[in-house]
């Protein structure tokens, strides 16, 4: 692992200089034109390569689940800023797997409120491009990181020693074959509500070590969802194609899909089976079979992302500020950048007839457009998803698009403040830097509860 330093990369030279002197490789291109071409998902065009990545906000109303008003600016600010595409933050499908108390929860007493939410996110991106936006939105269940009431109530998939004794959770009972068939029908059931909603895609959420991601490094749980691979992916291959055959055929299913669970065999998912059990090399065989199933079964287009955010953000979301306490990154926040886009390229070249979109370009800032550019000619990908950028700076697709650069001023720090908020549990989620009015108080808010209650 390279030295942690921060980021202080001026212009793209510099950055071609920096990737030499680690000897690494990201494909760069000057040429932005290929970020305006139109793509086709399925049987839609996207208007352009962009889409905004899953951001949850942790703003819905924590009894009903409703999006609040802050949840409808932030996607009415996503629809304006000029992405294609949007992938909806992490809804619950049912209230014990929150992940927290306003994580969003759809149920048929709120239909009507996720239905206002995609015509107005929708209509502000008609109203101001003329073009219709493809909304997806993905469904979860929180599994060991379930907090419905703020406080850890763990549903785990398997014992994991790793896991559980870093989070406490020695003597949690694994959830059973029952209670997973039941929340399989609650994944169709908020699946049809979605589509009703007006949505036009969902996804079944399987990453980031959450419930269905879990399963996937199951090996050692007995029953039918547990040890070989089929049992492992039996719950996310059963459930995508019921809801292919249960929703109207206007909503399509996909997934964003872990393709490391980084834990020691035999408790990771992309990992080697070897004989330490201190420590874990990525071996992509099992979720490169995964993704093609998916992709057989009619998914069209899927999304990936890898680690777990708790325990190595410096891995799917490379960053220069830790959370409060946290030590700072192991490394150099580059060479995480150019991980994960080695592995999205390793799974686009694995599935290249249908689209995988990046993630965790943010810590490039203003530089982004070039690697995106260059990625797309190199065929790493076939769509640019910003997660922090989209927070930061919704509007920067159109700033990208038609002045051909990202304004620095504008840009995510990769401060960790948006994950910080989501930690403490208490206020609602968004960029503290660049939405520093809304933010700046929220912010504050967690910071006094987590401080009052020791936390830090
Ligand atoms: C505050 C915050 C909330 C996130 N919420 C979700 C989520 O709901 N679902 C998900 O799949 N990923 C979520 N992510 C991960 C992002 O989608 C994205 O993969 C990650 O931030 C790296 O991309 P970026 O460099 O463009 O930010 C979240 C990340 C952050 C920082
Ligand atoms: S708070 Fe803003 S600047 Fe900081 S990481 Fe989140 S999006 Fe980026």
């Amino acid at each position: 692992m390279s030295e942690f330093r921060r980021f202080n990369l001026k212009t793209l030279d510099d950055l071609k200089a920096e990737l030499e002197r680690l000897g690494m490789y990201l494909p760069l291109s000057e040429d932005l034109s290929v970020l305006a071409e139109p793509v086709k998902v399925g049987s839609h065009t996207l208007s352009n390569r962009f889409i905004v990545q899953p951001m949850e906000g942790v703003d819905a109303d924590p009894a009903s689940g409703n999006p609040s008003e802050l949840t409808c600016r932030r996607y009415r600010r996503f629809a304006e800023g000029g992405s294609s595409m949007i992938w909806a933050e992490a809804v619950a499908v049912v209230p014990d797997g929150r992940s927290n108390p306003k994580q969003m929860l759809i149920t048929k007493s709120n239909l009507d409120a996720y239905k206002r939410l995609v015509d107005e996110t929708k209509q502000a991106a008609m109203d101001k491009y003329g073009h219709e936006i493809l909304f997806v939105v993905q469904l979860t269940h929180s599994g060991r990181f379930s907090k419905p009431d703020g406080i850890p109530a763990p549903l785990k998939a398997q014992h994991n020693p790793h896991l559980d004794k870093a989070l406490g959770m020695e003597t949690v009972d694994v959830v059973s074959d029952d209670y997973l068939d039941r929340i399989q029908d609650d994944f169709i059931n908020c699946a049809k509500l979605c589509a009703e909603a007006g949505f036009d895609g969902v996804d079944m959420k399987a990453v980031h070590g959450y419930l269905i991601a879990e399963l996937l490094g199951a090996h050692r749980r007995p029953g039918k969802y547990g040890g070989s691979y089929e049992n492992r992916t039996r719950f996310i291959k059963e459930c995508s194609m019921r809801m292919m055959r249960e929703l109207p055929p206007e909503c399509f299913v996909t997934s964003r899909t872990t393709v490391l669970e980084p834990c020691p065999y035999p408790y990771g998912w992309g990992v080697a089976a070897n004989e330490s059990d201190t420590d874990w090399n990525i071996d992509l065989t099992e979720p490169k079979q995964l993704l093609r199933e998916l992709k057989d079964m009619g998914m069209p287009l899927l999304n990936i992302s890898i680690g777990f955010p708790r325990f190595q953000p410096y891995m799917n979301r490379p960053h220069d500020n830790s959370l409060v306490g946290a030590p700072p990154p192991p490394e150099y926040p580059l060479e995480g950048v150019v991980r994960f886009q080695n592995i999205i390229r390793d799974i686009q070249m694995e599935i290249p007839d249908i689209p995988v979109p990046t993630a965790g370009l943010a810590w490039l800032r203003h530089l982004t457009p070039y690697v995106a550019a260059g990625m797309i000619k190199e065929k790493w990908c076939t769509l640019i998803g910003q997660g922090r950028g989209a927070f930061a700076y919704p509007d920067s697709v159109n700033d990208i698009l038609n002045k051909g650069i990202m304004d620095p001023k504008k840009c995510c720090t990769t401060c960790s403040m948006c994950s910080q908020i989501m930690k403490d549990g208490v206020a609602c989620g968004g960029c503290v830097v660049r939405d520093r009015e809304i933010y700046g108080p929220e912010l504050l808010k967690g910071r006094v509860v987590a401080k009052a209650k020791g936390l830090d």
